[in-house]
């Protein structure tokens, strides 16, 4: 039996923003999926899905996961048409939109499918493997959620849209910050959202670039407050970074309560990560005391789940 495993990660600056090659920040979360791959005496593969789920959010993605599978066996090379594998998912990341489930997957399998197979790949050759998946869920992924999800820990990540290699770097902070994490439980298409935002970008071209200008000196910012453990500024363009992710349409009622709820509670900043229309927000918490407050209230607000993290080293 080969097995494997890939994290979960949050998008802290530039989810959409990062598609079009400007930089993006995310972190690795601790919660991960695991993969185990067993040999078969029939073709071609079958899984059996053990993570735990916002509801509806396994059903809704079956056949984006049917699709990313074929895509990471394809491209491992593997010949499945005599004998073929038994996938088993399981792990501690909660299977919802935002989290970088889909990339903890891909990751996941690329690595039990590694170990089974003997195929001695490096960390680069399963991104990449992740990558190949990624486009089964989601038509044009930028490639940060399987570069988080390899890799752990925090990174800056810029992809290449002419489809070379992209650039990213891990930062390293001297302290770990807080987040506490909460989800609307709203499954969200990613493939669709991005294709929205793409419309937006092309119906109106001199308003996207003049918003992805202000956004690009906003990460560089972002960046350098990040590395000072600036939380006050850093929390103040995360809501900066919240308004530009309003303008493209991707947040929506039930984000926006979840993140004023945080910020009335003593977060430093908040807004939303990953897709958007529904899945996660983030919320920065200055201490132990505000991180139970904001938690508390979350919860209150309605949250379909609440969840408190350390991001930075
Ligand atoms: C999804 O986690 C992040 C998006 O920017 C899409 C992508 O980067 O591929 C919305």
């Amino acid at each position: 039996m080969g097995q494997g495993s890939g994290k979960g990660k949050v998008i802290l600056f530039g989810e959409h923003f990062v598609v079009y090659g400007l930089p993006a920040v995310a972190a690795g979360i601790a919660a991960e999926t695991t993969a185990e791959v067993t040999r078969t005496d029939t073709p071609g593969w079958t899984i059996e899905d053990l993570r735990p789920e916002t509801p509806g959010y396994k059903v809704e993605k079956a056949e984006e996961q049917k699709a990313s599978t074929d895509r990471v066996i394809r491209h491992l090379g593997l010949d499945l048409a005599k004998r073929g594998v038994h996938i088993k998912l399981g792990g501690n990341l909660v299977a919802a939109s935002g989290i970088g489930a889909s990339a903890a997957n891909c990751v996941a399998l690329a690595r039990a499918l590694n170990a089974e197979f003997q195929l001695d790949l490096t960390a680069d050759q399963i991104n990449e493997a992740a990558y190949e998946g990624e486009k089964g869920y989601h038509g044009t992924p930028s490639g940060i959620d399987n570069t988080a999800s390899t890799f752990g820990g925090l990174i800056w990540y810029v992809r290449n849209p002419a489809g070379g290699v992209p650039v990213f770097e891990k930062l390293k902070l001297k302290k770990q910050v807080g987040l506490v994490i909460g989800s609307t439980g709203l499954t969200a298409s990613t493939k669709k959202v991005v294709d929205d935002v793409a419309v937006k970008k092309s119906s109106d071209p001199r308003w996207f670039d003049s918003i992805a200008e202000e956004y690009k000196d906003l990460v560089r910012e972002a960046r350098e407050s990040l590395l000072r453990i600036d939380l006050k500024k850093t929390g103040q363009l995360m809501n900066k970074n919240q308004e530009m992710l309003r303008s493209l349409t991707v947040s929506c009622p039930e984000l926006e309560t979840l993140i004023q709820e945080a910020l009335r509670n003593g977060a430093l900043g908040a807004k939303l990560t990953g897709t958007g229309r529904g899945g996660l927000m983030i919320s920065l918490v200055p201490d132990k005391r505000t991180t139970e407050q904001v938690a508390g209230a979350l919860q209150k607000a309605g949250a379909a789940a609440v969840w408190k993290t350390t991001f930075g080293q």
